[in-house]
């Protein structure tokens, strides 16, 4: 479908987040066919059958449908989004939940690597930036095509508690987080503007360091609110913001989690940072210039993932 679209997205994990982001795809209508896979019979070709009948009312023409079947679901796919994961429940550790998840995504990347071979892959599953780094070693993909949400969707949080301080519209905010999807992740406040004014002149330093905090526990303030479950409004906006941007070829620079070599002084950790995303993924991370303090909490998000890596590493999958 050449720069404006795709022919066929696969969306692995037909839950909240893999369900919403499969309406907002098809709504979209950048892909002639949407694929919504996962392991519960009955559960993606239901959703997918409810997201088609609303066609002719909404007005898109993707054709969406749903598998069980993981081979054909992902099968010649130009891009592939992981969402497929179980959620972190009480008594279960955190390196519980990582090696579970490992194993689920270990899967869907080793028949990514088969049946689509040139697919970018959207990871999703958290712990986001280790499951991206065990996506990318299980593909042997190279890694400008492996990219990870949770820069996107830290952002979109971060851009609408500045928006909601200052009473303008989000679309005007612009900024973005860095680091790790998680406690230490780092809003970048020195870039952070509303059209160019930058926010550090039109907030007070306790306001901005409360946007932070907030930004920082925006995954959390959503879970204590709903109590069962987490967000995935948001998320799957994030998302299908990146997406959007491989199949439209759109060279947006957002935040993503990718595979650094060296930039910002880190190597062989994903930890989001400012790439350009286009058809192929990434192309580009630009090294912007960080606050003494900015740059220290990057500091200690590379090391909690590397912590993450360790744990992963020592595990039979
Ligand atoms: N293959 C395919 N699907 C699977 C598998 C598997 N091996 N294991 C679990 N699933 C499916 C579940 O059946 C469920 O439909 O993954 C889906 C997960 O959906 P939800 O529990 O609703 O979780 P969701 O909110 O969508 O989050 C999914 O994204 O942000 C992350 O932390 C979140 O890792 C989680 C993932």
């Amino acid at each position: 479908m050449g720069n404006n679209g795709l022919s066929k997205v696969t969306v692995i994990g037909a839950g909240n987040i893999g369900g919403t982001l499969a309406q907002r795809l098809a709504e979209s209508d950048v892909a002639g066919e949407v694929v919504l896979f996962d392991i519960v019979e009955g559960l993606p070709q239901g959703k997918a059958l409810d997201i088609q009948e609303s066609a002719p009312v909404v007005g898109f023409s993707t054709r969406i449908s749903g598998s069980t079947r993981l081979e054909e679901a992902v099968e010649g796919a130009d891009l592939v989004i992981l969402t497929a994961g179980l959620a972190r429940k009480p008594g279960m550790s955190r390196s519980d939940l990582l090696g579970r998840n490992a194993q689920i995504v270990r899967g869907h990347a080793e028949a990514i690597r088969e049946k689509a071979p040139h697919a970018v892959v959207i990871v999703v599953t958290n712990p986001v930036d280790v499951m991206a780094y065990h996506v990318w070693k299980t593909t042997g993909f190279p890694r400008e095509r492996v990219i990870a949400e949770s820069g996107t969707l830290d952002s979109a949080r971060f851009r609408w508690f500045v928006a909601e301080a200052l009473g303008v519209t989000p679309r005007d905010v612009v900024g973005f987080t860095l680091g790790t999807h998680g406690d230490t992740m780092v809003p970048v406040l020195s870039h952070c503007s509303v059209n160019g004014v930058p926010v550090t002149r039109l907030l007070p330093p306790e306001k901005l360091k409360a946007i932070v905090e907030r930004t920082k526990k925006g995954g959390g303030e959503i879970v204590e609110l709903l109590k069962t479950g987490s967000a995935y409004y948001a998320p799957s906006a994030a998302q299908l913001e990146m997406a959007l941007a491989v199949a439209r070829n759109e060279h947006r620079l957002i935040s993503c989690s990718v595979l650094l070599d060296g930039e910002f002084g880190f190597k062989d950790v994903f930890l989001s940072v400012p790439v350009v995303v286009g058809r192929n993924g990434f192309s580009r991370i630009h090294e912007i210039e960080l606050t003494p303090e900015e740059r220290k909490a990057l500091e200690s998000s590379a090391k909690a993932v590397q912590e993450d890596l360790k744990l992963l590493a020592m595990m039979p999958l």
